[in-house]
């Protein structure tokens, strides 16, 4: 949601900027634009829509020469997208440029106040109090620095900022609170940006940014400042993945490259910490002690995460009987929830900065729980919130609709539940080994499923019922929490209205729905629950529903019998069939929004990475 990026050197800033904007759009944007400094003045250049307007506008970059710049994509939230409210945005004196990822949650008092001080306002944003509040520090003290610390101790909210000074040709400040930002070190060069893919061309040596950090920086020097004011030192990191990971290699989409690339993503994420036949999530520490005391285990997370969540219900519940509940993190944060030092709260997420859930966080944390992350993104701020964290190594997502962090996070799930259930003795030897072998063979499993014949099947499947107007992802036990992410890829990236239930709570007001053509995809690959599915399968179809069965291999026949259309998966240890199961979904989700002619890698409205409430 919304990107910076910052650039002093010595090479032409504004094709720079472009270049790590368009590495940044897949956290999702609406309108863009950079600022650069150029001939005594700072020039702005924005424009609503897609990446390639603002180009266009640009002529590549060459329209707006200097070396020095900042620049942005904009998802609105103050304000509709416009060329108007697209940052960056200047200061009423024109002598600041702004641009920023966050919300200040105090705009409207400011505003208020930058008014009764004489600014006046062009845009409805929160982004342009920021560029007035520095505008009129700068004219009260004469000195940058001081101005972006005076603006920056009066707001409330959340802010990523890059700010350039008329008066200071090559001096860019960047500072940052609950949003992310990454500095990056180059030969004679510095940038500053939301996320690494954005500067990776440039360099592959960069320092994170903590809360209240201020970098002051031009081509040559940087120097480094804490919340406090201090001058501190900042660890340089070198990045080990390379610019190849965040980009489409030979795939038509982000997407499909990451369906493919899930074998691989799991078994990074899994081989390290399987060694010998035993789970070993080194530097995690769950005593027995302390998981025997515990009341209840919350998963608090949001969206596809938070469905990780849910299947995280089911899964450690079986192993380890200790109640555990998943919540939405919106809700989690705002509903007083009963937590306290005896309840372990983890939290999902693949970004690591989500808005929602690094709230919910600080509240479990302030209420005495103990916390731990499943992250995917290193250093990120619930990544660094978190008393203890699992990451997950998927390596760089940029599709918006997630596919290979959910699997990953999904894997962690269960080599969590495993080290708990030993640690507590609920587990049988032969069910745990029966476990690590599952897992060993996962990725194995899931290439079957990414052959092209599968590939093939899904494909016309999609060509079948891509037309369709409303689907409903219906089944049992694990299988309905697979449904709810099903049903989700669908809606988010083939804008097809679609519902997930567990399919014994249909006959409870959703079947009222199903009409002649409505689309039922029903997941029935538990086999004790096998009969009660094709019970529901007879239900839907009698209304006229298409149904669309993913099953077992062996169960195949018989459900190809009852409903339309099968997929069949092998069958594998049942904990670990959803794996299994959301394979198929995520191609019939892919391959209906290619049908449908939507944007499958930047679905309309939605972001990546979801940093505001
Ligand atoms: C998934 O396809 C979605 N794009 C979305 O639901 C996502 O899972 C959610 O916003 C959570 O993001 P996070 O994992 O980065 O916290």
């Amino acid at each position: 949601m919304c990107g910076i990026v910052g650039y002093a050197g010595s090479r032409q800033a504004a094709p720079v900027l472009l270049n790590g904007l368009e590495k940044l759009e897949y956290r999702g944007y609406d309108s863009a634009g950079v600022c650069v400094h150029n001939d005594g003045g700072l020039n702005a250049v924005k424009a609503k829509g897609r990446l390639s307007v603002l180009r266009d506008r640009l002529e590549g970059g060459s329209a707006l020469p200097g070396t020095v710049g900042i620049g942005h994509t904009r998802w609105a939230t103050h304000g509709a997208p416009s060329d108007i409210n697209s940052h960056p945005h200047l200061s009423w004196t024109g002598k600041i440029a702004v641009v920023h990822n966050g919300i200040i949650e105090n705009e409207a008092r400011l505003r208020a106040k930058m008014l009764r001080k004489g600014a006046t306002f062009q845009s409805e944003t929160d982004t342009e109090v920021v560029a007035n509040m520095v505008g009129y520090y700068y004219e009260k003290h004469g000195d940058f620095v001081t101005a972006v610390r005076e603006t920056v101790m009066r707001l409330e909210g959340s802010f990523a900022l890059g700010i350039l000074c008329q008066d200071m040709p090559g001096t860019i400040v960047a500072v940052k609170k609950d949003s992310p930002l990454i500095f990056g070190f180059g030969e004679g060069e510095h940038f500053v940006a939301s996320d690494v893919p954005a500067i990776l061309k440039y360099t592959q040596t960069v320092a994170y940014l903590e809360d209240g950090d201020m970098a002051v920086f031009d081509a040559e020097n940087v120097v480094f400042y804490d919340s406090t004011g201090e001058i501190v030192e900042k660890k340089q990191e070198k990045i080990t993945w390379e610019m190849s990971a965040a980009e489409r290699g030979g795939y038509d989409h982000f997407m499909i490259k990451e369906i493919f690339e899930q074998p691989k993503a799991l078994r990074d994420t899994i081989s390290p910490r399987l060694r010998d036949g035993q789970v070993n999530l080194d530097g995690i520490e769950l005593s027995a002690e302390y998981l025997k005391n515990l009341r209840k285990i919350y998963l608090v997370a949001c969206g596809s995460a938070y469905y990780v969540s849910v299947l995280a219900k089911y899964i450690i519940e079986k192993t380890c009987r200790i109640p555990t509940e998943a919540m939405m993190a919106s809700e989690f944060r705002y509903c007083d929830p009963v937590v306290d030092e005896r309840n372990l709260v983890i939290f999902v997420s693949q970004s690591g900065e989500t808005a929602d859930t690094l709230a919910a966080l600080r509240e479990a944390k302030r209420r005495g729980a103990q916390t731990l992350a499943i992250v995917n993104v290193v250093g990120s701020a619930i990544a660094k919130a978190a008393d203890q964290v699992i990451y997950t190594w998927a390596g760089p997502e940029i599709a918006v609709a997630t596919t290979k962090a959910f699997s990953t996070q999904l894997s962690v799930v269960y080599l969590l539940a495993m080290q708990m259930a030993k640690t507590l003795g609920t587990m049988s030897t032969g069910e745990y080994l029966s476990l690590v072998e599952g897992l060993e063979q996962l990725p194995y499993d899931m290439d079957r499923l990414l052959s092209p014949k599968a590939l093939e099947k899904c494909q016309y499947l999609a060509s079948r019922y891509h037309a369709h107007h409303d689907a409903f992802y219906i089944g049992r036990n694990i299988d309905s929490g697979i449904c709810l992410e099903g049903s989700l890829k669908l809606k988010e990236i083939a804008y097809l209205h679609s519902e997930a239930y567990p399919a014994g709570e249909l006959k409870h007001g959703p079947i009222s729905l199903i009409e002649d053509g409505t689309l039922v995809v029903a997941l029935a690959t538990i086999e004790p629950l096998f009969d009660k599915t094709m019970a529901n399968i007879k239900e839907v179809k009698a209304r006229g529903a298409d149904v669309l069965c993913v099953t077992l291999e062996e169960l195949e026949e018989n459900a190809a019998a009852i409903a339309d259309s099968t997929i069949a998966i092998p069958k594998i240890h049942p904990l670990l069939q959803p794996s299994l199961s959301i394979i198929p979904l995520q191609l019939f989700s892919y391959y209906v929004a290619l049908y449908r002619g939507c944007d499958v890698d930047k679905p309309r409205n939605l972001a990546k990475s979801v940093t505001v409430e």
